[in-house]
């Protein structure tokens, strides 16, 4: 049975975005969070480096702007960077007013030690130890609990957008908030508002080998891409120079922070090899330094790079990097005395709906913040931590835009109910277990660091018979969160296979063998994938 639940606003993600969002406008507005997991669970919870913020004297605002543009390699919307640039450092004064407590550089109790990432030409990244986001996160999340105007439900999945076009047939297209399953109960929900937030974060599941958490399954994108929003810049997926490479340390990720104190990458002999391939060695921005490493991974026939930071002290290692020194030790692997294996895996979403700078969409009523959103920030290649840093400015620019907007004295319409009646229980789940490693197996092999046509034409054919068995057991079964993140999933790859087919170049994070150089012609048509019409989709 279909309950009803209204609020001003419904922000469908509990990370750092919505929270960021969710404490801006409760002062004013009623607002609603759903996490289809553990309130705290995200890729949020997990980020380690930290924050990029101009705080030392001998950085400049320009600086840090100059490094974003080379990083995303020729694509970055230049007034989204420099809007997110100067807006850096009263995003860091609200966090502190909000209780966060970041690491202070030990020579006096009034400066923040500032460490270094790949692309960075200064100290700029503010940081909680290695555990950056979980000081984040869980400072945010006790506020937002503590607020009598924010309503927090766990375990509650977004199933789909509730739009006028597709549930009322009107020709406007604006969002009345989301059909939600409550995941303990197995019951179905509309949560209805005159303004809904995406913030369900990145994709990185959709790959084999990911440093995100299992909530990322790009559940945003696929409802924000099916209720009819653009999706751009879908082909730059980052992947991560360095995750643990061990077979029980499921996507544990080793900050470049490491390689910003020092730490060299080197081979299983001992020699190390950044310098062949970049003048900034370990400190190249990113997809540099992850192809390096998987091209001498397959040159040598290696499972693993290695990562030594033991040029360090122990105190030094033990006090900037506790998380990664404990969980290594854990596994039998003593950092401050052995090299540590690494592989690159996926790691972050570049693309995302299209936003302006308020964080809307094109579906009127409907904002999208944080890593499911696309800003122009990025480009073809995100620099290190400046992803904390986009979630806090756009949230905190979409608050401002809804709580212009504010009082809604808009009456909503009667929303038709979830419709569950073709739908019987399954039988079995191995068609979807077995269909979600298929599809993050081929996405890996196929649609990975390294490109060409044949793998992404082979992947795509894949895709297309999985997406038929999908659609079919979508419409035949009960729903349960393994098969929406499935169908959302598949939609993900398909936008990634398509983005990835259009750009015959390479630039940033897509390589391809086909077409190795840039083409400046080809970064001027860089146009989104339209948003699907709800007719060629028979969801409901
Ligand atoms: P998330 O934090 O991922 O939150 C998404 C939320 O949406 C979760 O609550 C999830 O449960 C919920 N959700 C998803 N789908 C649904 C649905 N259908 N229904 C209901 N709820 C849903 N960036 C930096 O800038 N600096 C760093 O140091 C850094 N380190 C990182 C380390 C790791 C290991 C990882 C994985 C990422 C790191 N990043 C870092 C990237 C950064 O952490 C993320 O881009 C950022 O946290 C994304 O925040 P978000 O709020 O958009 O999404
Ligand atoms: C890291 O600590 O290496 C992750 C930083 C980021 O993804 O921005």
């Amino acid at each position: 049975m279909t309950t009803y639940s209204e609020y001003d606003v419904l922000i469908i993600g509990s990370g750092t975005a919505g929270l960021t969002l969710a404490l801006q406008l409760a002062d004013n507005a009623r607002v609603a969070i759903l996490s289809k997991d553990q309130l705290k669970e995200s890729a949020s919870l997990y980020a380690q480096g930290g924050i990029s913020v101009v705080l030392d004297q001998a950085d400049s605002i320009e600086s840090h702007i100059n490094d974003t543009l080379i990083a995303g390699a020729g694509l970055c919307d230049e007034t989204s960077v420099r809007y997110t640039v100067e807006h850096a450092r009263e995003s860091i004064e609200w966090l502190i007013e909000q209780g966060v407590s970041f690491t202070k550089d030990g020579v006096t109790s009034e400066t923040y030690h500032l460490t270094q990432e790949g692309g960075h030409s200064h100290r700029r990244v503010i940081h909680s130890a290695d555990a950056t986001g979980r000081e984040v996160e869980t400072t945010l999340l006790a506020k937002a609990i503590a607020h009598n105007n924010i309503a927090l439900f766990p375990f509650h999945i977004g199933i789909d957008l509730i739009t006028s076009q597709k549930q009322l047939g009107e020709s406007k297209n604006s969002c009345l908030g989301c059909y939600v399953l409550d995941i303990k109960a197995d019951t179905t929900h509309q949560f209805i508002a005159p303004t809904t937030v995406l913030a369900t974060g990145g994709a990185g599941k959709v790959y084999l080998y990911t440093s995100n958490p299992d909530v990322s399954t790009g559940d945003g994108i696929a409802m924000g891409w099916r209720a009819g929003c653009d999706v751009a810049n879908m082909e730059f997926v980052q992947f991560h120079p360095t995750c643990l490479y061990h077979p029980k340390a499921k996507s544990f990720l080793i900050s470049e922070a490491l390689r910003g104190e020092g730490a060299k990458l080197v081979l299983a002999n001992g020699e190390s090899f950044m310098e062949r391939f970049h003048e900034q060695g370990e400190l190249a921005p990113r997809d540099i330094v992850a192809r390096a490493i998987d091209h001498e991974m397959k040159r040598l026939g290696d499972d693993c790079v290695y990562l030594d930071i033991r040029h360090q002290s122990a105190e030094f290692i033990e006090s900037h990097f506790p998380t990664i020194h404990k969980r290594c030790l854990k596994l039998g692997i003593d950092i401050t005395k052995e090299p540590i294996p690494v592989v690159p895996a996926a790691h972050y979403t570049c693309g995302g709906l299209v936003v302006n700078q308020q964080g809307q969409t094109q579906v009127e009523g409907l904002y999208a913040v944080g890593e499911t959103a696309h800003t122009g920030l990025h480009g073809a290649n995100r620099m290190a931590s400046n992803s904390l840093l986009e979630c806090l400015v756009y949230a905190r620019s979409a608050a401002l835009h809804i709580q212009s907007l504010l009082p809604f004295n808009t009456l909503l319409p009667a929303i038709p109910d979830w419709d569950a009646s073709r739908a019987r229980p399954a039988k079995e789940a191995i068609a979807i277990s077995h269909n979600w490693d298929e599809l993050r197996r081929f996405m890996w092999d196929y649609v990975g660091i390294v490109r060409n046509d044949d793998r992404l034409k082979r992947a795509e054919r894949r895709l297309a018979l999985l997406q038929q068995e999908i659609d079919e057991y979508y419409h035949q079964h009960h729903i349960t969160s393994d098969l929406l993140e499935l169908r959302n999933l598949a939609d993900v790859a398909e936008l990634i296979i398509l983005s990835a087919l259009k750009r015959r170049e390479s630039r940033g994070l897509h390589y391809t063998l086909d077409y190795p150089e840039a083409n400046t012609d080809q970064a001027a048509e860089n146009t989104p994938i339209a948003g699907k019409s709800w007719e060629l989709d028979s969801t409901l």
